[in-house]
This record gives C-alpha cells, structure tokens and sequence, in this order.
C-alpha cells in the first residue's frame, strides 16, 4: 500500500476557539496531518498545550506581515481567521485581512484556503443594516479574495460563523436568563419566533476536516455554519424543561437591549445590536439559497442545543439578577 502524504495544515487562531478546535480536530489525525499553528505567544499556556499535543509552533502576527510569510511558507492548506474583539476595529481587521490574502495569493504550494467570515449585512438588508461593521470587514476581505484574487479564490472555500453555543459559558449575563425572585429571565431584542444561526464552536475542527476530506468540492463555495437555527425564547425554554425551572422571555427593544452593553463603545454597541435585528427584518439569512449548510451536509453530525446544555451543566452558568 502506498504510504499516505501528510498534509502540512497552518492554522491562524489555534489559541482561541474556531482555530483551537481546527488545530485539535486535526491534530487528532497525524498521519494525514501535520499541524502548524500560529500564535503571537509561543509560549502561552494554550500554545504549550497544542505543541505538548504534536503541533509545530510558529511565532506571527497578522499586524506584521513580515512575521506571516515564513509562517505559512509551504502549508498546503490554512484555515485563516480574524479576531475582530481584539482591536473592535473593522479598519484594522479588514487592513489585517487584506494583507494575509495578499501574502496566501502569492504560496505556490497552497491548494485549500478554508476562510473564516461573516456574511455582507449591507448587501443582504438592501442598505438597511449598514453599521455591522466586524461582518463588514470579513465580508470585504471575501469580495477582495474573490474579486482580486481570483487564483486564490479557486482554491477557497468561505465559513460564515453563527452564534456559539459557548458565547453563555464565555458572557452568562448576555446569552442565559437571569434569576430575579425565583423566575428565570431571559430578556432579548427579538420576538420570540425570531431564529438565529447557532453551533457548538468546538465542531469547527468536524467541519474543517470535512471539507479538507471532500478536496475541491467546496472550494468557490460559501458554507453557513450551524447545527441549528433557534430562537433564544426556545433555548431559554429548552433550559427551563431540562432543568425544570421556570423561564420567561421577554422581548425588550433594540434600544434597550444596546443600553446593556456597557463594556462597548457606542459604535460596537450598535454594530452588535444591528447584527441581531437583521435577522428579525431579513429573516434567517443564513439559510438563502446562495450557501450550502454545514447541517446539510450528508455524514456530518454538529452538536444540539440541547446536548450542549446538558454536557456543559449550563445550569451552573446562571447569574441572579
Ligand atoms: N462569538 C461569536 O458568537 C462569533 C460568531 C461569529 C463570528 N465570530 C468572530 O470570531 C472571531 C473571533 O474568533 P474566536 O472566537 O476563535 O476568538 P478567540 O477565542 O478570542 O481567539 C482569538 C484568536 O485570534 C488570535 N489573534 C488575535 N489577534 C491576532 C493577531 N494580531 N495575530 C495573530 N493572531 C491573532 C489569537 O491568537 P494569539 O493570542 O495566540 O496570538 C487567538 O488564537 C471574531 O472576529 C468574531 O467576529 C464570533
């Protein structure tokens, strides 16, 4: 039989959570992969503990592109990503963005870009969601690979992320029901029929690995990531029969739930707030007819709501209000 080559896969944000299950899903398979992953701390915890798990480690910095090119020199496949919260600047993201795509365009040995985005609110509400400016910086750098870069384009395929399930364990006061009195509440901007994309992040790496597996199939493609589309009046009540305690949605308006964000200056604030609304005007954008869905895809099974909560003792997470 002949010997199986192992893939050399670079990994941008293994440290963090879309990256971090990418890097570990893989690292799962040495004898097709060969892990690299890219961090500005070598030595960080998170790191130490990819490198204990066999992964290479390479120093880089998507604010220097000199720190990039020899990072990503010979991977044949790059999962790419960027961190938005780390600056709360689109400019810098999409400046950020640009400049990988200018450095990805030019490896010769790149067969698979798997890039991680977020949808063009703008284009999609017809102008009326124009302030989501960390989907805007994404959605720039994808219309710059496609647009620019067609060589790399060919070989690209496009993941628009959801809502994490992990987003209540990460920030419980934003994404669970609060206790007040023995009631359990969960007030949010929406009506309670309104559904939004949402997955476990610790399924990017299945995702990722199928797509890698499935070669060109995908590549020109967008691919919406989730495992479920869900209202948070149906997960709060998901919440309230697993652990049989009552729950109350409350449906507040925008302006009152952008109010709460106080940890955000005010244009994140309405950039975090608009990204919501959009689904309640334009509806559950990310199933349109123009992407395929990750939950869709045949022999690829993603968490549920309801298996997230009960393995991760959700219940735990719940503040007093
Ligand atoms: N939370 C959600 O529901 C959600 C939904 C959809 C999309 N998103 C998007 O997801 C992105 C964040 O991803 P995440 O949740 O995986 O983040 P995360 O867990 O906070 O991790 C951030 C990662 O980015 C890396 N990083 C940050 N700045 C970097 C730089 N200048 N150079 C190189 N690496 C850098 C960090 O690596 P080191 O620190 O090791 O260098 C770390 O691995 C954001 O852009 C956000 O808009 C989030």
């Amino acid at each position: 039989m002949a010997p199986t080559i192992r893939m050399t896969v670079a990994v941008l944000g293994a440290t963090g959570q879309q990256g971090g299950s990418v890097a570990r899903e893989l690292l799962a398979y040495p004898e097709r992969y060969l892990v690299r992953v890219l961090t500005r701390n070598a030595t960080s915890s998170k790191a130490l503990d990819l490198t204990n798990l066999g992964a290479e480690i390479r120093t880089a910095d998507l604010n220097d592109h000199q720190s990039l090119r020899p990072a990503l020199d010979g991977a044949q496949i790059i999962f790419a990503m960027t961190d938005f919260w780390q600056s709360m600047s689109a400019d810098v993201e999409e400046s950020q963005g640009k400049s990988l795509m200018d450095i990805l365009s030019s490896l010769p040995q790149l067969e698979h870009l798997i890039w991680a985005s977020l949808p063009d609110g703008r284009k999609i509400s017809d102008g009326k969601y124009s302030n989501i400016f960390h989907w805007q910086s994404k959605a720039a750098v994808t219309g710059y690979i496609r647009d620019s870069k067609p060589g790399l384009w060919e070989k690209t395929t496009e993941i628009l992320f959801p809502n994490y399930f992990e987003n209540c364990l990460t920030a419980p006061s934003r994404y669970l029901p609060v206790k007040i009195n023995d009631v359990y509440i969960r007030s949010f901007p929406l009506s309670p029929g309104t559904t939004l994309p949402n997955v476990a992040i610790e399924d990017t790496g299945k995702l990722v690995d199928y797509v890698i597996r499935h070669g060109s199939t995908y590549q020109t493609k967008t691919i919406t990531f989730f495992s479920e589309e869900l209202s948070e009046a149906e997960k709060a009540a998901t919440i309230g029969r697993i652990y049989d305690i009552p729950v109350k949605y409350k449906k507040i308006t925008s302006e009152e739930f952008q109010a709460t964000l106080t940890d955000m200056d005010p244009t994140t604030a309405l950039d975090f707030t608009e990204q919501l609304m959009i689904f309640e005007d334009c509806g559950m954008i990310y199933n349109r007819p123009e992407f395929i869905q990750a939950n869709k895809l045949p022999g690829l099974k993603l968490k549920s709501w309801e298996e997230f909560v009960t393995s991760n003792d959700v219940l735990s997470y719940i503040i007093d209000g």
